[in-house]
């Protein structure tokens, strides 16, 4: 089933490019595990079994997980070993980071040391897993602690992630990401393909440490050069990094990079378009995608943010099924062909019914289109804006049939049901079309004005209770 649906992506490649042979390559992208070690079964008064679920009730406990808890060991193990089982030698893995679970008390359950062990058990097991396999690992806010809180000076806490991943980096590689975070290489398999792993934690938002000016580490510095180096050499690379440039899809404004660290970004992908092949995100725990314009308005690139392993989405209420997801590209060109995304029902598996990693769906089968270019996913876009939101009022079969519908369903990987309605359009389309913080503004405030008079009284009562009103 995999290798057919890899050899029908390259067989339409074959036909459009017809004088060529096109070799295609698989690599895995795995991300925001949350290994909670404190799962348990054992019910206490208050229906709590995880430190995680930040006090809420568990949903419906179960020997895989919660919906409401971070992944267990028996999830984690489960994620990795079916990877390998479906995929056992991809020419490299992506790793995107978060691997310690979410807690509002971490002094009462968290220390270094055993952030260390839950590091090192995860990176053991991908190791087990895929020993002669290419690993790229990133840092998530939760790789550090207080969480958020990583900052742009040597620290112990990365330097000893360094000494954890160091089988993974040469000497040179290891030098500089001990003491930064950050780090590039060539791949093994594809001689022109340079990853780029940033440590986008000092561009966050959310962390204390930074003041959202200057250059923290000198990473953009360092960014740039691997760009302009990468070009000047003929090489294309692939971004990586935890927290992306843009804003979440699922509510309105809400974003993680420092506003003057999202500009200087989006100018360099747009200064360096013709480089980069891909960019490979996380931290949301959801499913979508983001497209970079140039000054014309013409699409130039893609960044792919991958949903977790964790059925936990930490920065809101709400839950996802666990995922992973397998990319396709064309070795020669580094262009990202498509994509299959793997699903693990929870649910399912906890009761008893099923506890294998499934197909939850393949991009260019699901959408109808040649692949996951950024022109083919602005077309895409634009379907999803046009798509008619007020006829449509439950998430029956034919609700499921607008594209739409199914982008949100599997925006939770196929967790939460619920109709999107013209707010959830508007998010995800802003989201997915503006990464530059003023297109974003103008992309909702055009769409608030555009429903009309009703819609923007209709709108102005949800921005003013914010979130509480936006229940996902
Ligand atoms: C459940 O609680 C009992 C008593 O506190 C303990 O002995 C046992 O190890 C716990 N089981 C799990 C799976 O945590
Ligand atoms: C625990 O969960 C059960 C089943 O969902 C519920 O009936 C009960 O009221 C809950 N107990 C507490 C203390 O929340
Ligand atoms: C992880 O899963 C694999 C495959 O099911 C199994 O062989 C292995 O024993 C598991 N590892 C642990 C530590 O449970
Ligand atoms: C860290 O936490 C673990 C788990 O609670 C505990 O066993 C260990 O002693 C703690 N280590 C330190 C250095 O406090
Ligand atoms: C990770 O932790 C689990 C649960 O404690 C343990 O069973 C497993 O052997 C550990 N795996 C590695 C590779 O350290
Ligand atoms: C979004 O955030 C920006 C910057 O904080 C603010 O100026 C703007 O009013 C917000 N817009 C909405 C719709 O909340
Ligand atoms: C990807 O699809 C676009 C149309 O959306 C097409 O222009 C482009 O040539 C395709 N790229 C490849 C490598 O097939
Ligand atoms: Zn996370
Ligand atoms: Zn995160």
């Amino acid at each position: 089933m995999k290798i057919s649906t890899k050899c029908l992506v390259c067989l339409i490649l074959n036909l459009a490019v017809l004088t060529r042979s096109v070799e295609c390559g698989k690599f895995w992208h795995i991300s925001d595990i949350h290994y909670d070690i404190y799962y348990s079964l054992n019910k206490t008064t208050t229906n709590i079994t995880c430190p995680s679920s930040y006090n809420y009730p568990s949903i419906d406990p179960g020997p895989w997980g919660d919906y409401n808890c971070d992944s267990n060991f028996r999830l984690i193990n489960s994620s990795i070993y079916s990877m390998k089982s479906i995929e056992p030698t991809p020419d490299f893995i992506l790793w995107t980071g978060d691997d310690v679970f979410h807690t509002d008390e971490e002094e009462k359950y968290l220390n270094v040391s055993l952030m260390y062990d839950i590091m090192s058990n995860v990176t053991s097991l991908i190791q087990e897993a895929f020993p002669d396999i290419q690993v790229f690992a990133a840092l998530g806010n939760h790789d550090y602690l207080p969480k958020n809180e990583m900052p742009s000076t040597p620290n112990d806490i990365v330097a000893n992630t360094a000494l954890i991943w160091r089988e993974w980096l040469t000497d040179d590689q290891y030098a500089l990401f001990k003491e930064t975070g950050y780090c590039s290489s060539i791949t093994n398999h594809a001689p022109n393909l340079r990853v780029i792993v940033l440590n986008t934690n000092t561009w966050d938002l959310y962390n204390p440490t930074v003041t959202g000016t200057g250059d923290p580490a000198g990473q953009f510095k360092w960014f740039e050069e691997q760009l302009f180096l990468s070009k000047i050499a003929g090489n294309k690379v692939f971004i990586m990094g935890h927290i992306a440039p843009g804003f979440f899809e699922r509510v309105v404004n809400e974003t993680y990079f420092w506003p003057e660290y999202n500009k200087r970004y989006v100018k360099l992908v747009e200064q360096y378009k013709d480089v980069i092949s891909g960019q490979f995100f996380a931290h949301h725990h959801t499913d979508s995608f983001k497209i970079f314009y140039d000054a014309d308005k013409y699409p130039i690139s893609v960044l792919y943010h991958v949903p977790s392993v964790t059925p936990r989405i930490g920065t809101r209420d709400g839950s996802v099924n666990p995922g992973v997801r397998l990319f396709h590209y064309e070795k020669a060109t580094t262009e990202i062909l498509d994509y299959t995304q793997y699903v693990f029902d929870l649910q399912a598996a906890n009761d008893g019914q099923n506890a294998e990693w499934q197909v939850e769906y393949n991009f260019v089968e699901t959408y109808g289109l040649p692949n996951v270019s950024a022109q083919s996913l602005h077309d895409l876009a634009l379907k999803f804006k046009a798509s008619e939101t007020s006829g449509c009022k439950s998430s029956n079969d034919q609700c499921n049939a607008d594209i739409l519908q199914r982008y949100s369903l599997y925006n939770t990987v196929s967790y939460q049901k619920g109709y999107c309605d013209s707010i959830c359009q508007r998010n995800f389309v802003c989201a997915m079309q503006a990464v530059d913080h003023q297109l974003y503004q103008d992309c909702v405030n055009s769409w608030n004005n555009a429903v009309g008079l009703r819609g923007f009284q209709f709108f102005g009562i949800y921005f003013a209770f914010g979130i509480v009103l936006l229940k996902f």
